[in-house]
């Protein structure tokens, strides 16, 4: 069965239509203003994103964050890039809400606990997918360890979904 593949086989492909099809479609929406972010982001830093007080389990060692960094490149990079940076992903800039940096200091504003919500449950009605069920929440929290030691933006070349030379 197609589905007893690896999620990260079929996964990217299948988020990869869901992410496109707006754009396909024709999305009227408009970028939103540099106030209506800010308003948007302090909205959910301080209200609508739970788990602020939650603290990483999962301690911040080398392999713990090599493994937060697999986990990221199987699924997450098709919208946030190889390096959390959007490097070689063609809508991030032009969906809206845009894909942000996972380095920008917006996000890195949130606590662990905010960062390992927001992987978990998404940003409706954001494009930011729900992950939980397809990862446990040990990986959930490697990868807020990756979030948190991101490489150079561009490091790690284009995810190989858009023809790059990445992983
Ligand atoms: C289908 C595309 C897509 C996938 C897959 C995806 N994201 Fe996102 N992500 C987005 C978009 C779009 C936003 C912006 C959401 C917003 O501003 O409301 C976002 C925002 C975020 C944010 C910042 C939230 C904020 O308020 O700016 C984090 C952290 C994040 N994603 C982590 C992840 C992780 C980790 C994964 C993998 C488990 C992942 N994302 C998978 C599209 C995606």
């Amino acid at each position: 069965m197609w589905w007893s593949k690896a999620p990260s086989r079929w996964v990217p492909r299948l988020l990869l239509l869901g992410a496109l099809a707006p754009l396909v479609l024709g999305c009227g929406a408009r970028p939103a203003s540099r106030s209506e972010t800010n308003v948007v982001y302090w909205a959910k830093h301080h209200i609508t994103v739970g788990g602020k007080h939650n603290v990483n389990p999962v301690p911040a060692s080398a392999q713990n964050i090599a493994d937060g960094q697999q986990a990221f490149s199987s699924y997450c990079m098709v919208c946030h890039g190889l390096d959390g940076q959007n490097t070689g992903v063609p809508f991030a800039s032009t969906i809206a809400p845009v894909v942000p940096s996972l380095a920008s200091p917006q996000v890195q504003a949130y606590t662990n606990g905010q960062l390992k919500w927001i992987i978990e449950n998404g940003l409706y009605p954001s494009g930011m997918p729900p992950a939980r069920g397809m990862f446990s929440d040990d990986d959930m929290w490697r990868m807020v360890l990756y979030i948190r030691h991101l490489p150079k933006a561009g490091s790690l070349g284009e995810p190989a979904v858009y023809g790059g030379e990445g992983k």
